[in-house]
């Protein structure tokens, strides 16, 4: 049994080619944070841990070089294996978070934990609280009902 919140299937990570969806950190604030296939072939200990099943790691939504979200609103730019940074183009490792290129290289994605279990992604990371599929600004169900904003 895995513990966590269920967030997505793997079918529609591998589908849609990211998933994003906004937890709250330990310090009480929403961030957002995509869910991309790794399609790199199994390591042994890989191939236990996720029973054979396909892939999928978790990053948080944002380049180490100048804050640039991945995914702004459009999914996320990726290539062959890699996530494009769109601001000035630096390459993730999609399974790693590694960045050896451009003005991001020697930098490593912030990770977050996530586990598989028969086709079903939960998060499975106790920094974070799941709080909606989306990005930060569409949990928002308009301002009368949802502001915090005090007078
Ligand atoms: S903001 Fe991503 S490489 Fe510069």
């Amino acid at each position: 049994m895995t513990a966590g919140t269920r967030l997505t299937t793997v079918q529609e990570v591998y589908d849609e080619r990211s998933v994003l969806f906004t937890a709250t950190n330990s310090f009480d604030m929403d961030e957002e944070i995509i869910v991309v296939p790794c399609e790199d072939d199994p390591t042994e200990a890989d191939a236990a841990a996720t029973d054979g099943e396909q892939g999928v790691t978790a990053w948080i939504n944002r380049c180490t070089h100048e804050a640039q979200r991945f995914d702004t609103g459009r999914g996320v730019p990726t290539r062959d294996g890699e996530i494009i940074c769109p601001k000035h183009g630096s390459l993730f490792d999609a399974c790693s978070g590694d960045c050896d290129n451009g003005q991001a290289a020697g930098t490593t994605l912030p990770d977050v934990d996530v586990a598989v279990e028969e086709g079903e992604v939960y998060l499975a990371d106790e920094e974070y609280e799941f709080e909606h599929l989306g990005g930060i600004d569409e949990g928002d169900d308009g301002p009368s009902a949802t502001s915090h904003v005090g007078f």
